[in-house]
């Protein structure tokens, strides 16, 4: 049997539940601890540069707290590698980012631009973060970031999720067979391969039949569904201190 594919949790929108107040809680630490409780291979946390939701503060408790591996998603900027450089997580995800987007919008064009990139990787891997690399399912992307000596590539699954929400089934397949084609030659170049965003309990089944993928984040349908299994405990608890 295949080994199962690997768990990182992404908690950022348990901070944007926090932030959206702002109030000291839900701590993604608290999340985090309790993530790796029930079971999660990693825990994932993107620090954007507009700071929406988590904290510099957050990553570095998680810096010293995460006891399975910490992924640090980031925009290539140099501000962003100085703080990797200092708390050197396990692991860097390079991804774009642009001001004005509700979520990450897409891959990063590595084929655009691979010195600047090819710097960063370097400079990461020289104080022993393992670099991931955020691209579309396209292969020329792919080439790009072996290019660049990426230890991973993660394959945006975006495209296949928004299909999965429309029911198109044509859209599914020919969505599904690109993420495969990617993962396929990332796995002949030797990266290793992972893949996120948009995921569900509902669409994550034909992405974890791919076997070159090993490790999947997750996160926004993870905290949306602990808002919902965790509601009938938390209504049950305050109900209790209003007893008397
Ligand atoms: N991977 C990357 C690179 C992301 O930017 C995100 C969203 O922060 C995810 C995975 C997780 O996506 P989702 O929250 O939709 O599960």
């Amino acid at each position: 049997m295949a080994e199962p594919v690997l768990l990182g949790v992404n908690i950022d929108h348990v901070a944007t539940v926090r932030q959206a107040r702002p109030a000291p809680e839900p701590d993604p630490i608290h999340a985090a601890v309790l993530a790796e409780l029930g079971g999660a291979d990693g825990i994932t946390v993107h620090l954007r540069s507009d700071r929406r939701h988590i904290q510099d503060r957050d990553v570095e408790l998680l810096a010293q707290m995460v006891k399975t591996h910490l992924n640090v998603e980031m925009a290539a900027t140099d501000e962003m590698l100085q703080i990797a450089l200092a708390l050197t997580p396990h692991a860097v995800c390079l991804v774009p980012e642009r001001p004005d987007e509700v979520t990450t919008e897409g891959g990063l064009d590595v084929a655009a631009d691979p010195e600047d990139l090819g710097e960063h990787v370097q400079a990461l891997q020289d104080s022993d973060i393992d670099v991931t690399l955020f691209i579309d399912p396209d292969v020329p992307q792919v080439e790009a970031a072996a290019s660049v000596d990426a230890d991973q590539i993660e394959i945006n699954t975006a495209a296949y999720a928004e299909a999965t929400e429309q029911r198109d089934i044509e859209l599914i397949e020919q969505e599904l067979a690109r993420v495969a084609a990617a993962a396929a030659e990332a796995a002949e170049q030797g990266l290793r391969v992972a893949a996120g965003h948009g995921l569900t309990y509902r669409n994550v089944g034909p992405i974890v039949a791919i076997e070159e993928i090993v490790e999947l984040n997750i996160g926004h349908n993870i905290v949306a569904r602990a808002t919902l299994v965790g509601m009938e405990l938390a209504v049950r608890e305050m109900k209790a201190l209003l007893d008397r």
